[in-house]
């Protein structure tokens, strides 16, 4: 489920995107929900990587489409990303859960996040917007050494 941008190097369209997160959501095993998701995860070198959500019958295992997208991505090399489009089966766009949220700011707050829905809405978010403080490394510096 990964592509590199074609030959000619033409700008992916935000569509393009939208259906690779349609075929991912394909995938989705859902049982439990019946809430189908997609993800497509595009890296700044043109990779996409594809996610759909994975629960499980214990049901805190599941995980989230965009984790996955992010996990595929990261075992591809791909560290540096610029949109991911999501796609679920729910009329309205959802954006990313606050987990998901958190995991794709470890790679940059400058993300583009589109979501679609159903009812063929859509709506892109800045994650900066969507997680305006996250916890990140710089916030795990060590006190000054006191001497005491
Ligand atoms: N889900 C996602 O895949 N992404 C989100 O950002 C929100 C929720 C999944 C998790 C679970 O399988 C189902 O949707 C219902 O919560």
């Amino acid at each position: 489920m990964t592509e590199t941008r074609g030959t000619a190097g033409a700008p992916r369209s935000w569509e393009d995107l939208a259906d690779r997160a349609r075929a991912a959501r394909e995938r989705a095993y859902a049982p439990y929900s019946r809430f189908l998701v997609g993800a497509a995860l595009e890296a700044e070198d043109g990779r996409v990587f594809a996610g759909c959500n994975v629960e499980n019958a214990s049901y805190p295992v599941g995980t989230c489409a965009e984790r996955v997208a992010l996990g595929h991505a990261v075992v591809s090399g791909a560290r540096a990303f610029s949109r991911i489009a999501i796609v679920t089966s729910g009329a309205v766009p959802a954006p990313p859960c606050g987990m998901c949220r958190q995991a794709l700011a470890e790679f940059g707050r400058g993300l583009e996040v589109m979501s679609v829905g159903t009812n063929g809405e859509s709506v892109v978010w800045r994650l900066r917007d969507l997680l305006p403080a996250n916890f990140s490394l710089e916030r795990m510096a060590a006190p000054a050494e006191t001497g005491s």
